[in-house]
């Protein structure tokens, strides 16, 4: 096996970022190259053939960079385009759906437990998630898509009243849940509302499940240095690189 020590992520926006943050962690690349489709988020409200065009999209642009691995940050993304984007890219693609379900599976054994998911519009249609839960053998699953919280986060709003009242909104009516997927990049921002909303339930997080799959998948050495990252967005990268510094405390970015 090569080594890897060159990433490409990939995601609609700025979101992708809580994704890097997990993979910074564990310092596991020397070179990130992140690339947000700043532009033309948000892809949640898009239908599958125009994710799938946007992927591929995106795909050309990381083929001028010699990276080793592409990681779709998105799960947008991951619910509809793995496949298609696997066909043509000349490096190995991982995206965060099939990473959130192996960590759910690692940590929750009762098949019966109440596991409820969280997304975006595209991401719960798709029933990628739920598809892949129930060929593990779990019966117990809610689809919930929250689509507020992605613009609320945008907006750097991480609690207060507007989030108290998405919660509410969203989750009121769903109790006795033993497992949340937050399948969105953008949720982890959130995570300590989620904690307050459901505060006796394991919380699956896309950054941290893909960083314990790409260790138990690849070959990968832990980075000497600290990783480079670059930043490119296809329109208002000085805003990416706003957010980067904020959500990665990066002295500059
Ligand atoms: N990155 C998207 C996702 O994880 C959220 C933002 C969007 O709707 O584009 O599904």
């Amino acid at each position: 096996m090569t080594d890897m020590t060159k990433a490409g992520v990939f995601d609609s926006g700025v979101g992708g970022l809580s994704v890097v943050k997990s993979l910074l962690q564990d310092n596991l690349f020397e070179e990130i190259i992140y690339y947000g489709d700043t532009a033309r988020v948000p892809y949640g409200p898009k239908d599958k053939n125009t994710i799938i065009r946007y992927a591929l999209e995106a795909l050309e642009f990381f083929k001028n960079f010699d990276i080793d691995i592409l990681i779709i940050a998105c799960n947008s993304v991951s619910a509809y385009a793995i496949k298609e984007l696997r066909e043509v890219a000349p490096f190995p693609v991982v995206g965060v759906i099939e990473p959130g379900v192996i960590a759910l599976a690692n940590n929750i054994k009762d098949k019966n437990a109440n596991i409820l998911i969280t997304g975006t519009k595209a991401t719960v249609k798709s029933e990628k998630y739920k598809n892949l839960l129930q060929a593990r053998g779990y019966k117990n699953i809610t689809q919930k898509a929250t689509p507020l919280f992605v613009p609320l986060v945008e907006e750097k709003i991480y609690s207060g009243q507007i989030i108290d009242a998405a919660m509410n909104h969203y989750f009121s009516e769903i109790n006795s849940i033993d497992a949340l997927i937050m399948g969105c990049t953008h949720f982890p921002l959130l995570e300590k509302e989620y904690k307050k909303m459901f505060p006796n339930t394991m919380l699956i997080h896309s950054g941290n499940a893909i960083v314990e799959y790409l260790k138990y998948n690849y070959d990968l050495k832990k980075s000497k240095n600290k990783t480079d990252i670059k930043f490119y967005a296809t329109e208002n990268p000085s805003h990416l690189k706003e957010v980067a510094k904020e959500w990665l405390e990066l002295p500059s970015a």
